[in-house]
């Protein structure tokens, strides 16, 4: 740290002057329709004054801008500073990465101790992890820019705990345009850019009073984009309803016009780093973030399985990362891959495992245990987690042996009994019947060459999950609209 940086109390960021400021490429949905529409004289003029209101308040370190990186002046997603180091980012598009030596040398410079993240893993810095005001907690997203798997180790490089946030509206690509900590323990935050156990997280760890919503429209004026100095936010925009929600909760608004850097899907927040996250007292590491192995085998590229299992774990909100995958040489020839799956806690992992052992995957040999049964209770009930059938043919391990279930049928349960293994009926089961809950144990045999999902399944083309509401669905239309019409 600089000798600055060890004083008490004052606050100290990251800024980088526009002056190689544009919109080249497109890596949100900002940028669409905005390549080469900067005013680089009005940028500069909005950053000027932005950077002034900063200064009054707090000390701006500035980083040399670099010729061809028009996203540099973000220092926000340089990385993710606490006490005296940082975790350098490592930006998802190559648009981007060019700027990590710039940062690490700055950091370097200043005597910070910098950290990469893991190969193969994506991290966009305090754009995608924010502190709450005790420094204890901190918020990660997962979603476009930063990978799920980063969260346990974040937890445990920074001995914190960690709440993973998935991103579901792409408009808010980075956790922060749509979720601000605040001093004094409140959060600003739009929920419509979550999923909805991401939201009950918030709900769990926030208290009521201490919630401060926006809307949309608050939401697309990057509201939750804003700069907190002590009791002072500083924004691009503010709607009187939202200004009047601050100011009863304490807090000053300034606005300041940043219309240029919305170009390019960015604001007074990410403008800024701060460098003066301190190491909290007492906390330790924590993550709920699972993972777990599976292996797939069979016709994995042209039957598109190998899509459709990486669909279902994307969709249900978990990540996933091809360890190993030997392709077959000729259509008939099966090919194998190892995939880790990564859920944000382990009930949601339990579940993606079970969607993809009913898309064929299976867990390792070495894994595998025999299936999970339990009894019926009453007739025509199965418990609760009962393993529901699919029309392919499907093998449960029973006594360490794998056998063959008969009467294959789509949902129904399946019954084990004397070693032996049939799918019923839910109405014919009765109590005391054992029954094969989870998805230990069970693989399916499918040697198929057909699509599996019939409908063709592309690869996360639709960006919205099933448990999207229509409303949300054309409230984003809606926007799209008014972002070309503009
Ligand atoms: N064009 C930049 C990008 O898409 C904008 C980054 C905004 N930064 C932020 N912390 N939200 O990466």
């Amino acid at each position: 740290m600089t000798d600055s940086g060890k004083e008490k109390n004052r606050k100290r960021l990251l800024m980088c002057r526009p002056s190689f400021y544009s919109v080249d490429y497109v890596i949100n949905p900002w940028m669409k329709g905005n390549i080469g529409k900067v005013d680089r004289a009005k940028a500069k003029d909005q950053w000027n004054r932005l950077h002034e209101i900063i200064a009054s308040r707090a000390e701006v370190e500035l980083i040399k801008p670099a010729d061809g990186l028009p996203d540099m002046v973000f220092t926000a997603n340089a990385g993710l500073v606490m006490g005296g180091d940082v975790v350098l980012a490592h930006f998802a598009h190559s648009e981007r990465s060019p700027e990590e030596p710039f940062f690490r040398k700055w950091f370097e410079a200043n005597r910070f101790t910098v950290h990469t993240v893991p190969d193969n893993l994506f991290f966009e810095g305090a754009g995608d992890a924010l502190f709450d005001s005790d420094g204890r907690k901190l918020w990660v997203a997962y979603g476009d820019r930063t990978s799920l798997e980063i969260h346990p180790w974040l937890a445990a490089l920074f001995n914190v705990e960690v709440v993973s946030l998935r991103l579901t509206d792409r408009r808010f690509y980075h956790l922060d345009t749509c979720f601000f900590p605040l001093p004094g323990g409140y959060l600003l935050y739009y929920p419509d850019a979550f999923d909805s156990r991401s939201v009950r997280q918030i709900e769990r760890f926030v208290p009521a009073p201490k919630r401060i919503t926006i809307d949309g429209a608050d939401a697309s004026a990057f509201s939750a984009n804003g700069v907190a100095l002590d009791r002072t936010v500083i924004m691009h925009a503010c709607s009187e309803e939202l200004r009047a929600k601050l100011s009863s909760a304490g807090f000053e608004t300034v606005v300041t016009d940043l219309s240029e850097f919305m170009k390019a899907g960015g604001s007074a927040k990410c403008l800024t780093l701060r460098l003066d996250e301190p190491v909290p007292a007492t906390s330790s590491a924590r993550s709920e973030v699972s993972s777990r192995k599976i292996v797939a085998e069979g016709q994995l590229l042209d039957a598109g399985r190998m899509s459709g299992i990486c669909d279902a774990i994307v969709m249900g909100g978990g990540s996933f990362r091809v360890r190993r995958m030997r392709i077959g040489q000729s259509r008939q020839a099966p090919s194998t891959a190892e995939i880790e799956v990564t859920a944000p806690d382990v009930s949601i992992l339990d579940s993606l495992i079970e969607k993809i052992v009913r898309l064929g995957a299976r867990l390792p040999a070495g894994e595998t245990t025999d299936a999970k049964l339990e009894h019926v209770v009453k007739d025509g009930v199965a418990p609760d987690n009962f393993y529901s059938s699919t029309i392919y043919k499907t093998e449960v391990r029973v006594n360490g042996g794998w056998v063959e279930v008969s009467g294959q049928r789509m949902d129904s349960v399946v019954v084990v009994a004397d070693g032996e293994a049939h799918c019923e009926l839910l109405r014919n089961i009765k109590a005391g019947e054992m029954v094969v809950t989870g998805s230990d144990g069970v693989r399916l045999v499918r040697e198929t060459a057909r699509a599996e999902h019939g409908e063709g399944f592309g690869f996360m083309q639709s960006g919205i999950s099933s448990e999207r509401r229509v409303e949300l669905s054309i409230g984003r239309i809606a926007w799209e609209m008014n972002h070309i019409k503009n």
